[in-house]
């Protein structure tokens, strides 16, 4: 297919779903050009997710990937994390060395800056998968880069599945709203996996056996984080499995035809107490309001699932 690979670069939390995230990237070279790894805090401190990136990357046998430290606060609140869902570490179910790969030096917001500004415009995709700070900074910082993204593919938001760490809102866009607000405004060409996607695409029991059947490190190591993400979400909703929420983002650029959505206008709420972080999303088109994303509503898990094992697979 033309336009392949897409030069990306991955922003993240990690947090055991961006990790198969991340593996979904590495194991596409043919489609996927990861340019680098900013690491923001969310899910954990930016202490841990900084070092989370790196572990994955090593688990992959990728300790060449250039990791970055981003921002360890949202721009307004104070920093809401998710241990109840990932573990301490963020990334628990198996016990991972303290990786060896350096984190490089330059911040993440700059990296994002330099990268735009370096590769020719329009050629380089941002993949945001935990809370949007690093993206809104970068915007912030340097307004002449929006006009230079090819294309940001988020994971966040909710529609009709509504919220998942309060009520109304889903949690990357609820630690940090006011990012989410700035990117969402920005005119930037936008395509989002909310919840009503991502809880489509869960981890059944056969499909954890495929991971367990590949009998080496790597399955062993997937194996442990979906085990342990999973057991929070088949408890609250009591689905036959947990959602598999950012590798969505990936599998998009990749498989397009895997989802399907409807472009319509999204803003962001962030004065009310009660429904911060909404993605008041304009499903049935009932403003005026100009469409600002491609909300996506629809995915084909079967076929995610099997991508995502035959690419995972190829890493091990
Ligand atoms: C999102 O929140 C995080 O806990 C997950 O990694 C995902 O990015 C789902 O709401
Ligand atoms: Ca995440």
């Amino acid at each position: 297919m033309s336009g392949f690979p897409r030069k990306i670069i991955i922003d993240t939390d990690p947090g055991q779903d961006d990790a198969m995230a991340i593996l979904l990237a590495l194991g596409s070279p043919e489609e996927i050009d990861l340019l680098g790894i900013t690491a923001v805090a969310g899910n954990v401190p930016i202490a841990r997710t900084s070092e989370n990136a790196r572990k994955i990357c090593e688990v992959a046998g990728r300790p060449d990937v250039k990791v970055f430290a981003g921002c360890d606060r949202p721009l307004a609140h104070t920093l809401v994390t998710a241990e109840h869902v990932h573990g301490k570490t963020g990334l628990d179910g198996i016990e991972l060395p303290v990786p060896t790969m350096p984190l490089q030096a330059q911040h993440g917001v700059d990296f994002i800056i330099e990268t735009l500004r370096s590769e020719p415009s329009g050629t380089v995709t941002l993949c945001p998968m935990g809370p949007l700070t690093n993206i809104a900074t970068a915007f912030e910082k340097a307004p002449d880069i929006v006009a230079r993204v090819q294309e940001v593919v988020l994971m966040g938001g909710a529609y009709f599945e509504v919220g998942n760490i309060t009520p109304a809102a889903e949690f990357n866009i609820y630690v940090d709203p006011e990012a989410a607000e700035i990117v969402f405004k920005s005119g930037v060409k936008l395509t989002v996996m909310p919840l009503d996607v991502t809880h489509k695409v869960l981890v059944t029991a056969p499909r954890l056996q495929v991971f367990k059947d590949f009998g080496n490190h790597l399955g062993d190591v997937v194996a442990g984080w979906l085990d342990f993400f999973e057991r929070f979400d088949i408890e609250k909703y009591g689905s036959e499995g947990g959602p598999l929420h950012d590798p969505t983002v990936i599998a998009w650029l990749i498989r397009p035809e895997l989802f399907s959505g409807r472009l319509i206008n999204v803003e962001i709420e962030t004065k009310s107490d009660l429904t911060r972080g909404m993605t008041v999303a304009d499903w049935w088109g009932v403003t005026d309001r100009p469409a600002n994303a491609m909300f996506m509503n629809e995915a084909d898990a079967e076929g995610f699932f099997a991508l995502l094992t035959e690419r995972v697979r190829r890493l091990a």
